[in-house]
């Protein structure tokens, strides 16, 4: 147990002087409202989000890599409130159709007139980009297998290794694809050119196999022997790529890249 304050030491304070103490507290309290109403709101973040033709609507305002987020308004405006002071955060923002802008500058809360500048990205193929190889062998440093492949582990679970196992690359080694392509069983052996009938309504038509002939199944190159078909295009992309409708998938080599 304490003791008891002695008794000379124990005075009640002056009236006024808790009067004296309130006055102040209050004259602070003012003083903070009435600053607080001047100056921006300290834990707020204001600004704009824009692209080439001005505002932009709805789009997502974040602070980056966090849940805090909010959209812009109709004239593009964005406040994001709620944020810790003296914490400075780094804003990101996006709108479907242009890449996510941001992520440079800090701001501190309090600060107004954030201005991110949107970039519309392109919604056909650029003519002018080039097909980059998946393997590093290629010697471009932008080759995939440089920097999502596990040397010396074909089966970790990085991007190029789990590709390398997939269908994707072995769409030009696929026998179903190849044979189908050439008319061909998996040995190589292959059926007769499909026989033709004709029509006064239809023109040209292919007929059934002659199955009293050794027959291997049905395939592209049977059916249009002088055209190398358009099968490349989709089948064997980056072989493709400049000849869309002239590559013969049998005929590109071993070390062909698949879809990539
Ligand atoms: C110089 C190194 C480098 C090269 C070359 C490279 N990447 Fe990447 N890639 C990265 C890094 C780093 C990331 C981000 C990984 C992360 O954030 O987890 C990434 C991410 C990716 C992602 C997103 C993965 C995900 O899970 O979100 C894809 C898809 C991708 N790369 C594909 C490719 C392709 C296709 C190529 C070849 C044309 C390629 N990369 C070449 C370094 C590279
Ligand atoms: C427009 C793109 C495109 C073109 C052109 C194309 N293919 Fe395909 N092909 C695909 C896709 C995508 C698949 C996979 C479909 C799936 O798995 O559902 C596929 C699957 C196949 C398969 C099945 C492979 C399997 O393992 O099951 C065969 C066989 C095939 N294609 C043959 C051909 C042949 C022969 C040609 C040319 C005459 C051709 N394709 C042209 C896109 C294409």
């Amino acid at each position: 147990m304490k003791n008891p304050p002695a008794a000379e030491t124990f005075r009640p304070r002056p009236r006024f002087q808790l009067l004296y103490k309130k006055f102040w507290k209050i004259l602070l309290g003012l003083s903070v409202l009435i600053l607080t109403n001047c100056s921006p709101v300290p834990d707020t973040i204001s600004g704009i989000v824009q692209d080439e033709n001005g505002p932009v609507q709805g789009a997502v305002v974040r602070v980056q890599a966090s849940n805090i987020f909010t959209k812009t308004d109709a004239l593009g405006e964005f406040a994001i409130t709620g944020l810790p002071q003296d914490v400075s955060v780094k804003l990101t923002a996006w709108a479907s159709g242009y890449y996510i802008t941001g992520g440079e500058k800090e701001y501190p809360p309090g600060t107004t007139e954030v201005k991110l500048q949107l970039l519309r990205h392109t919604e056909t193929d650029h003519r002018g980009y080039e097909w980059v190889s998946a393997f590093s062998s290629l010697g471009d440093p932008g080759n995939c297998q440089n920097c999502h492949a596990q040397p010396g582990d074909p089966n970790s679970a990085l991007p190029f290794d789990e590709w390398m196992l997939d269908a994707h690359s072995r769409s030009l080694k696929n026998e179903r694809f190849l044979t189908m392509y050439a008319g061909t069983d998996i040995y190589g052996n292959q059926s007769p050119p499909t026989r033709m009938g004709t029509s006064k309504d239809y023109g040209s038509f292919p007929l059934p196999p002659d199955l009293s002939m050794p027959y291997y199944g049905p395939g592209y190159k049977l059916d249009f022997p002088q055209s190398a078909g358009n099968c490349s295009a989709c089948h064997a992309p980056m072989e493709a790529v400049s000849a869309p409708y002239s590559i013969d998938p049998t005929a590109v080599g071993p070390g062909a890249e698949g879809i990539s």
